[in-house]
């Protein structure tokens, strides 16, 4: 078992290149079977659910070429039987894509149902609802969701509550449904936005991304097309806190500024100078950062991927923040582990109470999820001594090289897999 371990106590200075979104990868993947020509897609982040999704796509007959590590192509005309049955594809929440891209061309998916991060119930009944408005069939067995229709019609669909895997899936199928297609309360993240681009770039006729109401013409066909994914922002937003926790400067490049605005605030908020320009941004910390409150909420409210670690930053600040996290119910259990480490939060139902204390002291914690998992590597980098984080598998199912990354802003920090490689580095890091 791989384990990240850290020397903390440094201030990161230096830059950093972020890498494509993993959630509108994801997305874009599954959406590039929907075509019999070949897709080019690039911008691609080299991670676990992403190579995932790849494995899962070439055993249901897709060709996929890596042209690098970043650069794939897809034809989905060799796509046959439309069951995706990848043992992996049980772990990644989005293996769901796969039921809308498929019943969208081929009329017919049959997907393991999801799994993804333990961070609370997640269902997916607004994808069925969207499906079954547009004439499918849908039902479960043997843990499989099974989507069918004679044919798919546009429908006028209402999302009960602000869902981006319903909004990107609901807008997938649409895309080659017989109509029109209203989604009201749809999602507006950056990488809803970024699919329906993408579609439309294979000749869908989607408006309307980014805002709540989409409307999708149905389309018969889709084309090829070339697509530059954009660049992810919880991977942006998470090293903006390390810059903030570690009492340091990064510049980050390859980001959009205004798809990470709500972090900027809070950042600023906390006492931390930003500074924008067209592709980067820089963040510089203050001496000692400021408490603050932030809840959780649909973009372009602050991201519940970035609420671990702006909860570890919360908790090296000065005074006492209050972090609610309203999207999902289950997203503090990195809270036990980060108490190792001398923090003091106390959770009450979905909110964080956090008396802010002056440093943190190494632990050997484990990651409980992706993000909390990010946010724990932020702790050890704040921390006085050894951190050791187990179970990084959940790290690196959306982090792409983040120990190399790290350690090119000056961090002692590396990837090791045996307790003779521990001691390798506690000797090398004195
Ligand atoms: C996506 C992201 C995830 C992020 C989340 C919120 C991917 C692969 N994952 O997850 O990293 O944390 O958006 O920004 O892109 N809900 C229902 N029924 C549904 C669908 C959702 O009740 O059919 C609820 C969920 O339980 C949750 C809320 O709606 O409380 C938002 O979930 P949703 O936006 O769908 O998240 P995901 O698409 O799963």
């Amino acid at each position: 078992m791989e384990q990240y371990i850290i020397k903390g106590g440094k201030p990161l200075c230096g830059e950093v290149e972020i890498g494509g979104a993993k959630n509108a990868a994801l997305a874009i993947l599954a959406a590039a079977n929907m075509t019999d020509e070949t897709v080019y897609i690039d911008n691609l982040p080299d991670v676990r659910d992403i190579n995932a999704l790849l494995g899962a796509m070439e055993e249901i007959g897709a060709r996929v070429e890596r042209i690098d590590r970043h650069t794939v192509t897809v034809n989905g005309s060799g796509v046959t039987n439309c069951i995706v049955e990848t043992e992996s594809m049980k772990k990644i929440r989005a293996s769901y894509y796969l039921l809308g891209a498929l019943l969208g061309k081929y009329k017919r998916a049959q997907v393991p149902l999801p799994g993804g991060c333990n961070i609370g119930s997640r269902p997916i009944d607004q994808h069925l609802k969207g499906f079954k408005a547009m004439g499918a069939v849908t039902r479960i067995e043997h843990g499989f969701i099974i989507a069918e229709a004679e044919e798919l019609h546009g429908a006028h669909i209402f999302l009960d509550m602000v869902s981006v895997g319903a909004t990107i899936n609901i807008m997938m199928a649409a895309a080659m449904a017989n109509g029109n297609t209203i989604i009201e309360n749809a999602a507006k993240e950056p990488h809803v936005v970024d699919v329906a681009n993408f579609l439309n770039s294979m000749g869908a006729r989607i408006k309307g991304a980014g805002t709540d109401v989409i409307r999708i013409h149905g389309v018969k066909s889709l084309h090829k097309t070339e697509y530059s994914i954009i660049p992810d922002q919880i991977e942006a937003g998470t090293f903006m806190f390390a810059a903030a926790v570690t009492g340091g400067s990064i510049v980050l490049r390859n980001v959009i500024p205004k798809h990470l605005e709500a972090t900027s605030a809070k950042l600023l908020e906390m006492g931390c100078q930003i500074h924008e320009n067209d592709d980067a941004i820089r963040v510089i910390a203050p001496k000692k950062l400021q408490s603050t409150h932030v809840k959780t909420l649909p973009y372009p409210g602050f991201p519940t991927d970035m609420q671990p670690q702006i909860s570890v930053s919360l908790a090296l600040a000065d005074g006492t923040s209050i972090v609610t996290e309203s999207i999902f119910e289950n997203r503090f259990r990195y809270v036990d582990e980060l108490a190792r480490m001398g923090a003091s939060v106390k959770v009450e139902g979905n909110v964080a109470v956090i008396s802010g204390v002056d440093k943190f002291t190494g632990a050997r914690v484990s990651a409980p999820d992706l993000r909390a998992g990010a946010a724990l590597v932020l702790a050890g980098l704040a921390a006085e001594g050894i951190t050791i984080i187990d179970d990084i598998y959940f790290i690196e199912r959306g982090y792409e090289n983040l120990d190399q990354k790290f350690r090119g802003l000056g961090a002692d920090m590396e990837k090791v897999s045996s307790e003779k490689e521990i001691q390798k580095f506690k000797l090398k890091v004195g």
